[in-house]
């Protein structure tokens, strides 16, 4: 085959452009009549056969030039449009990144666009030479979403981010994040979901679900073991492929095989020893051939090193290198070109040839053609805003999480007159900083929020409000393009003010407000985990001075993720765990607040006692191995045992148990019982609870049951719990039942064998709690049997493996 040129073609775009002009393109896509891609019958359902057989055909039209320029991303655009991706049409300002298009005689490809993220579209809301805006919702924080415990509402919430995303023109959104909250420290967390997979997975399923019934798609990340932010870009994180197949892979697992995204993003971080955007076994062996995924790999932004040995990427199955380009080392210099002319080199040398990249290209293009951008969907840049108002208030107000309500003391009266303390009713924090922070049009305080439902102290907001204004510190984006934020601490509130507020209010309510972002980590600190000495102070005497007078204090905590309550919970009469609500959150706050919804969110995560009860808290955020001052090497410690699965094994009691949340109602559960067990047909058998759920109480409310199982330990070790099976009960008015049916498969069932590489349901009784949360204290299990082991599945024998010389028990901590 002919060398590449390895310098970039400036003019080839020109070229292309120029021949497709002549041959006069009629529409789009294809200009060639001989060679017209086949189209069906409008009839003819088009599955992922049918996009792989026209993948397969436009790849044969295309040159190597053209696949190796499809399979790198153009390059950053830093907001100058400098560098445009190749047939690129309708742009749309601030997306993340671009597929490249292709262009000549037999095909027009345009460009894809790419745009984050977790908590909505972010694209610019302005664009050069254009009155028009695009604002964009922001939807509450995955952690919150998860916390509904309500695949149906997070449906919607999908349903209405894809069409925002459709009628703005982009094609992939850089989302769900699902990466399982291993330690309540990691800067992230507040994209992902829980600690533990199986909700992860079916709550990115119904996301999934949501976005793509638009036509758009989204990209499930970060692909895998990616639980921090230090040194996010070169850290090693040392799992053992057992905790790796029952925790880290298996949302994402369950996402593919239920949703099947059209994209997964591989992760910054190396996994035992080698980066997982080079690692075959998990993006072909795992991902393609175990789960069957259908869709395109891409690489996170920049990760690994593309300019070296981007063709190990291409290679392992992580299909198309994004952005494109690369920070020189040495200068600091952004190098826009550099990837592309390297894997020409690498071509030219034979470390990849022609047939790997065609796979990777038909990859790409078997989603592409898929696309808004593909199929000529002119978009109206006017999607339905009011109504996705209206449903991001409702998803944030549903999901929320009631942790403490003594003696009723919420919801607090309409109209009552209301003491409000705390910078962040000022500044609501609406989500986090860096690639998933939305650009929307106004995100409604909570000051605004109380004013409807509430006589509030004027004059302690307006304190608030004069001091937040005086005191708030700016804070550069994450990345220059990612907007700047503010935060501002609480101040030391005299005394005297806060006898005279609980002398002529009828109820406190303090909001605690933390935001996180990408890149960092949060710290084990006051002000950020722990609650700063100004925020103790005011509780303790807002707690004296009300409770002296009679009267209820209430906190709401507006937070990325959770911090200490311990330190000061026993002095309140209400928590709301509100997380950050998207942009609604003074409303959505509010409507919780005063009953107008009745809370129905459960933790999504453990609250612990302590910081120091986390079983990954000795090894967060990992250890410095070359002296060089950061840490390069993670351990996971606690190796299956994340979360609940630890605490409810080794008896250490929670602030909080996992999956627990207060209602304003009351419910009440009958006797489980095992409708069917089909267990003894092997793989294939399931095992079928039933349970009815009474609403016991005054108002009418939705309840999340869980099902915890405690299986036998024949060859493995066990959690004393894990989740296998939810379900959230209808709107129930007081004295109205629901049954509530889940049917888990063997599937579901099994734990993985590390010596056999293989998925295993272990003979013997199993116990069974369809609880309100995983404290199943007091609860009577049901029992079923599996009277000979099932082989589930068997995987890629050593898939994942250790690096050589380490062993489990060198690092894992955690024993029986
Ligand atoms: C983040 C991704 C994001 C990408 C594009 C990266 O820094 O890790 O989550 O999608 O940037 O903005």
């Amino acid at each position: 085959m002919e060398p590449l040129n390895v310098k970039p073609k400036l003019n080839t775009l020109t070229i292309c452009l120029t021949l497709a002009l002549a041959g006069m393109l009629s529409g789009c896509n294809d200009d060639d009549d001989d060679d017209k891609q086949e189209e069906p019958p409008v009839s003819q359902v088009k599955d992922a056969a049918y996009y792989q057989k026209m993948a397969k055909e436009a790849a044969g039209k295309m040159s190597v030039e053209e696949k190796l320029n499809m399979v790198v991303g153009p390059g950053m655009d830093f907001g100058n449009g400098e560098y445009p991706a190749t047939n690129s049409k309708n742009d749309v300002s601030g997306v993340a990144g671009y597929i490249n298009g292709v262009k000549n005689d037999k095909l027009d490809i345009p460009a894809a666009k790419l745009a984050d993220g977790p908590a909505g579209l972010r694209i610019n809301s302005t664009r050069n030479g254009s009155s028009e805006t695009f604002y964009a919702t922001a939807w509450p924080i995955g952690s919150l979403l998860a916390s509904s415990w309500d695949t149906k509402l997070v449906g919607q919430v999908g349903k209405a981010m894809g069409e925002e995303i459709k009628e703005y023109g982009v094609d992939f959104i850089l989302a769900p994040g699902m990466n399982i909250q291993r330690n309540p420290l990691n800067g992230r967390n507040f994209e992902y979901y829980s600690e533990d997979p199986l909700l992860s997975g079916k709550i990115a399923a119904a996301i999934v679900d949501g976005v793509e019934s638009n036509n758009v798609g989204t990209t499930i990340k970060h692909f895998v073991a990616n639980n921090s932010e230090t040194n996010r870009n070169a850290i090693d994180t040392i799992v053992s492929p057992r905790a790796m197949r029952e925790i880290y892979l298996r949302g994402f697992q369950i996402a593919v095989e239920e949703a099947q995204p059209w994209a997964v993003m591989s992760s910054y971080n190396k996994l035992n020893g080698t980066y997982t955007n080079e690692r075959r076994d998990l993006l072909t062996d795992i991902l393609r051939n175990e789960w069957d995924f259908k869709g395109l790999v891409m690489s996170d932004w920049l990760a690994g090193t593309p300019q070296l040995t981007g063709w190990k990427q291409l290679k392992a199955g992580n299909d198309l290198i994004e952005p494109g380009g690369f920070t020189d080392p040495v200068t600091g210099a952004f190098n826009n070109t550099g990837v592309l002319a390297a894997l020409k080199e690498s071509y030219n040398k034979g470390d990849i040839n022609e047939a790997d990249v065609t796979v990777n290209v038909e990859h790409i293009l078997s989603q592409v053609f898929q696309s808004p951008s593909y199929n000529n969907y002119a978009a109206t840049n006017k999607p339905d805003l009011a109504q996705h108002r209206v449903l991001a208030r409702q998803a944030a107000a549903e999901s929320m999480v009631l942790l403490k309500n003594d003696n009723q003391a919420l919801p607090l009266t309409p109209r009552l007159k209301l003491a409000s303390f705390g910078v962040s009713q000022i500044e609501t924090i609406k989500g986090g900083t860096g690639s998933g922070q939305v650009n929307n049009e106004a995100t409604v305080m909570l000051s605004e929020g109380l004013q409807q439902q509430y006589t509030v102290d004027e004059s302690l907001t307006s304190f608030y409000r004069d001091y937040y204004a005086q005191n708030k510190v700016e804070h550069p984006g994450f990345v220059a393009s990612i907007g700047t934020y503010f935060t501002c601490d609480d101040p030391a509130i005299d005394p005297a003010v806060i006898e005279s507020a609980a002398q002529n209010n009828d109820a406190a309510l303090i909001t605690i407000g933390r935001i996180a972002g990408e890149g960092v980590d949060r710290t084990y600190t006051r002000g950020d985990y722990l609650l700063t000495e100004n925020e103790l102070s005011l509780i303790k005497n807002a707690s004296d001075a009300f409770h002296a007078a009679g009267k209820k204090v209430v906190v709401v905590l507006d937070v990325s993720a959770i911090v200490d309550t311990t330190e000061w919970a026993d002095k309140v009469d209400a928590i709301l765990l509100s997380y950050l609500p998207g942009q609604e959150a003074g409303f959505a706050i509010t409507d919780v607040l005063s009953g107008v919804v009745n809370p129905a969110g459960k933790l999504a995560q453990t609250i612990p006692q302590q910081y120091a009860d986390v079983p990954s808290a000795t090894t967060f955020p990992g250890k410095d191995t070359n002296g060089d001052g950061t840490p390069d090497e993670i351990v996971y410690n606690d190796d299956i045992y994340v979360g609940y699965r630890y605490y409810t094994t080794f008896s250490k009691p929670v602030a909080w148990p996992f999956g627990y949340g207060l209602s304003y109602t009351t419910f009440g559960y009958d006797a489980a019982s095992v409708e069917a067990n089909t267990l003894s047909n092997g793989a294939k058998g399931s095992v079928t609870l039933s349970v009815s759920v009474t609403n016991t109480g005054n108002v009418a409310g939705k309840e999340a049951a869980q099902v915890y199982i405690n299986a036998p330990q024949v060859k493995l070790k066990k959690p004393t719990l894990e989740l296998k099976s939810f379900s959230k009960t209808d709107v129930l008015q007081p004295g109205a039942n629901q049954k509530l049916t889940f049917t888990i498969p063997a599937k579901t069932l099994a734990s993985f064998d590390p010596q056999k590489n293989q998925w295993i349901v272990e003979p013997g009784t199993y116990k069974a709690w369809v609880s309100p949360s995983s404290d199943v204290t007091g609860r009577e299990p049901v029992t079923f049997d599996v009277s000979q082991e099932i082989v589930v599945s068997n995987t890629t024998p050593d898939a994942l493996a250790l690096p050589a010389g380490v062993n489990a028990a060198d690092f894992v901590t955690v024993s029986q």
